[in-house]
């Protein structure tokens, strides 16, 4: 086997398994406790996990195409600055990434990492010309079987000096990931490359690969732009090329796996099916608990505005993994009042969830709203 050059080290003064506490001063709006407590689990670090296991043969990937070449980060707390987050990666000030709604403010300049290239420009600041660099990365975003306010990312960057042209570095980006896909989707899976859009790279691309009859878009990458090479303090002699992934994305596509609450579930009919670290084992469900629908309706006040994310995030915060699903139903507007409908599934992921239970959830959310925000329940 190969060996893995790892880096277990951090970009603060604090020891490595240290667990970022909620630091003190006005966070605006607030981290959910549910949130904070998410950041000591770091999935991709449990063996026992599907996540945990496509992320290590990722890593032997690159170990293997350039033997010691690639460093490996995976234990980088998941507090960044604004400033490596999105300045140093020219992100544009209007950016939706950087509104409260979409990413958790720790403080006005900090920021739970919404993604992990966060890190890339520190990294090439210390002097590390190719390393992958994985973690937990967290989004205010909807609640549904494919979103969930934590995840998990990888990203890749490797450096060339002056002998290599700009076509050498696609090449090789090209090559590298075609190659990545194929180690994961075996040897004879289609891809093709579309064009992308990413502020810190250019040309940016995606990477699709055909799958059970469709293509599905499995990472975004490019050649990085002068500008994220000039923040990171590399000569003007030099290119480089950068990638990102989703791992709860990959593991459900490649595995078939059908909710992403399952890779945050100890249950060992999930786990168990794992085990052997195989590739291309099919996760085969067991038995679905039925689903119970709660509707709240309400009256947004007058000249006040209410953001989705904020509904799905109130609904988590009251019944965390019981909900599978929100989604806005209905809008309307009488009077220059909004009117909005929110349906909830409650689905607990290894019991039947009683009536009472349901029903419990559905008044604490109604009253959460209805105290939180500038609304009148209906
Ligand atoms: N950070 C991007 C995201 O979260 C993914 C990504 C795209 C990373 C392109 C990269 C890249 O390094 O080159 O959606």
């Amino acid at each position: 086997m190969i060996a893995i050059r790892r880096v277990s080290r951090l970009l603060s003064s604090a020891a490595s398994t240290a667990v970022p506490s909620r630091p003190p001063g006005p966070c605006l709006p607030s981290i959910p406790q549910a949130i904070w407590d998410k950041t000591e689990t770091r999935l991709h670090l449990n063996r026992q996990n599907p996540l945990g296991q496509l992320k290590l043969r990722i890593e032997r990937f690159f170990s293997g195409r350039h033997r010691d070449e690639f460093v490996m980060f995976d234990n980088i707390p998941p507090i960044v600055s604004t400033k490596s987050c999105f300045d140093d990666l020219l992100v544009p000030h209007d950016h939706v990434s950087r509104s409260t709604s979409d990413t958790y403010y720790v403080q006005k300049d900090q920021v739970l990492r919404p993604h992990m290239t966060a890190h890339d420009v520190p990294l090439l600041k210390e002097g590390h010309r190719a390393f992958i660099v994985s973690g937990d990365v967290y989004r205010r975003d909807t609640v549904d079987k494919t979103h969930y306010p934590v995840f998990h990312q990888m990203d890749g960057v490797r450096l060339f000096g002056p002998s290599v042209s700009n076509e050498d570095v696609l090449t090789d980006l090209k090559e590298t990931l075609e190659n990545l896909a194929q180690t994961l989707f075996g040897k004879e899976i289609g891809v093709r490359w579309v064009e992308g859009s990413f502020p810190f790279t250019d040309p940016s691309l995606e990477l699709e690969v055909y799958w059970e009859g469709r293509w599905l878009e499995i990472l975004g990458c490019g050649e990085l732009r002068r500008g994220v090479l000039d923040n990171s303090g590399i000569s003007s002699d030099h290119r480089g090329w950068a990638f990102g992934l989703g791992l709860e994305r990959l593991a459900m596509v490649l595995y078939g796996i059908s909710d992403i609450r399952l890779f945050w579930s100890n249950d060992s009919r999930f786990l168990r099916q794992f085990q052997a670290g195989d590739l291309h084992v099919k996760f085969r469900p067991f038995s679905e608990y039925p689903a119970t629908q709660r509707d709240v309706a309400f009256w947004i006040n007058k000249g006040a505005t209410v953001h989705e994310n904020e509904i799905h995030e109130l609904v988590k915060l009251v019944a965390d993994d019981t909900v599978e699903d929100v989604r806005k139903i209905d809008e309307f507007e009488r009077d220059s009042l909004v009117s909005n409908c929110y349906r909830i599934t409650f689905r607990h992921m290894s019991r039947t969830l009683r009536k009472e239970e349901a029903t419990a959830y559905h008044e604490e959310i109604k009253r959460k709203i209805a105290a939180l925000l500038p609304v009148e329940v209906r």
